[in-house]
């Protein structure tokens, strides 16, 4: 019952770049598929079916010089009134592409989904600067939220599928800063939600961590946690943005592992905001709001958790291909199964746990086995994403699994380190002397701050 639930669940923030592009076949434009590794750019862009609107369109990309080396057209799936093309051009187009995409959003209200960047072995791929950056591919989705798998418990359902159709929607309509939109659950949604929440809630003492439960009871009590209603993902993200920072983005559908690991960068979790269909209660193919609400929402609401977090994130930026493998390995064993130890006794952090209540208690049964958590050997760990994980790795605490991180972060292989602004919400990439220097000079500030507290301490 669960086992089915984390074959996709995994998969969802985990997805390779091989599976990755085996979702895609299907939906896929051709030449998406044959340019994967040559040294083109290519993106989709949808404009309202108007005339003269393409033609307005290309005239951007003829302004700025760049020779499209491919076209196709097609009615938008999405949006009724759109048609997307699919474009490809030169990799040394890079930087005009950036105005024209600029152009298109700006000018006619066009929409662009950035699929590749150049690549070519020695460049870095492309990774979003700022937080306004994470609309640029939050719509490169690898399936629709409403396109359920055949054996999916909803499939037959044509109530449940318009229903996940509305959600996806509110998903690809919004923009990075658009507040969140609230949602009304029907009493059947409502009444799925209840039965979750009633058999794991009652569970979570004996098997949850200590700062689950201590955010879990805060969330009860000031943010409408509850059997009763299903939390609006507004009132939650604004409970973690005070709490660590982290807030949450709708998300339409499944998401590659770079997409998703490189928003975490930003301290923003992309959440899924539909339930799993009724008949099936405790058993969800995909990631839904009981899993992201119950399972990550209390542990991002840690701060050395959400710290944790965020360094995996800030590793994926501009890492390769073979690292964000490694990385969403780290992630899965982490973030979705970890377990730690608190006063003598095993206990669980892991959303993909504390969102099944079968794997949750196997998990600290003693079927399983445990290993201590150290990154080398956790990123290569083979995962299982059919049944329950035959082994688990165990953390001292998020602190000593932080720094464990940080150490593996520092040894990937990238010609930069980069640095979050939480004032700008933004990436600062270190690869210039100036710009260490710069960042040397702030962080000079920051333990004289430190250094002035502590002798003031001293002599008081
Ligand atoms: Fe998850």
């Amino acid at each position: 019952m669960d086992a089915a639930y984390k074959r996709i669940n995994g998969s969802y923030g985990q997805e390779t770049e091989e599976q990755g592009t085996r979702r895609r076949r299907g939906s896929m434009y051709l030449e998406e598929e044959t340019n994967k590794k040559s040294e083109v750019i290519s993106c989709i862009f949808s404009l309202k079916e108007e005339v003269g609107a393409l033609a307005r369109g290309l005239r951007l990309f003829e302004e700025k010089g760049i020779n499209l080396t491919h076209i196709e057209s097609r009615p938008s799936r999405m949006n009724k009134d759109q048609y997307e093309f699919f474009i490809t051009l030169d990799a040394n187009c890079s930087q005009a592409l950036d105005e024209v995409i600029d152009g298109l959003r700006t000018e006619i209200s066009g929409h662009v989904h950035e699929l590749s960047r150049s690549k070519e072995k020695d460049t870095v791929p492309w990774f979003p600067n700022d937080i306004q950056d994470l609309d640029r591919f939050a719509n490169q989705i690898l399936s629709y939220g409403s396109e359920l798998d055949a054996d999916h418990p909803g499939f037959t359902d044509p109530v449940y599928r318009a229903r996940r159709k509305e959600f996806a929607d509110i998903a690809y309509n919004y923009r990075q800063g658009d507040p969140l939109p609230t949602v009304e659950y029907t009493a059947e949604e409502v009444s799925t939600w209840r039965e979750v929440y009633q058999q794991l809630r009652s569970i979570y003492p004996s098997l949850a961590c200590k700062q689950f439960m201590d955010s879990l009871q805060q969330l009860e009590k000031e943010c409408g946690y509850g059997e009763d209603r299903i939390p609006q993902l507004r009132e939650v993200s604004a409970f973690l943005k005070e709490k660590t920072g982290f807030q949450l983005r709708p998300v339409a559908g499944l998401l590659s592992a770079r997409d998703f690991l490189n928003s975490l960068a930003f301290r923003v979790f992309q959440c899924t905001q539909y339930i799993r269909h009724s008949s099936a209660p405790m058993h969800s193919p995909e990631p839904d709001c009981c899993h992201e609400l119950l399972g990550h929402i209390p542990m991002l609401a840690d701060k050395e958790f959400a710290q944790f977090s965020q360094e995996i994130g800030l590793a994926s930026l501009g890492a390769s291909d073979e690292d964000i493998e490694k990385l969403s390995t780290l992630y899965w064993f982490t973030v979705e199964f970890g377990l730690c130890k608190q006063n003598g006794t095993v206990k669980a952090y892991g959303a993909g746990l504390l969102s099944s209540y079968g794997e949750l208690v196997y998990a600290l049964s003693n079927e399983p086995e445990y290993k201590p958590f150290n990154p080398e050997e956790t990123a290569v760990q083979p995962y299982q994403d059919q049944t329950y994980q035959p082994v688990y790795f165990v953390s001292e605490s998020f602190e000593d699994a932080k720094i464990k991180m940080r150490r593996y972060s520092a040894a990937i292989k990238r010609p930069f380190a980069v640095r979050y602004d939480p004032f700008t919400c933004s990436v600062e990439v270190l690869d210039q002397p100036g710009k260490i220097q710069n960042a040397l000079c702030q962080m000079r500030e920051d333990l004289k701050t430190l250094h002035d507290a502590l002798e003031k301490l001293g002599s008081s």
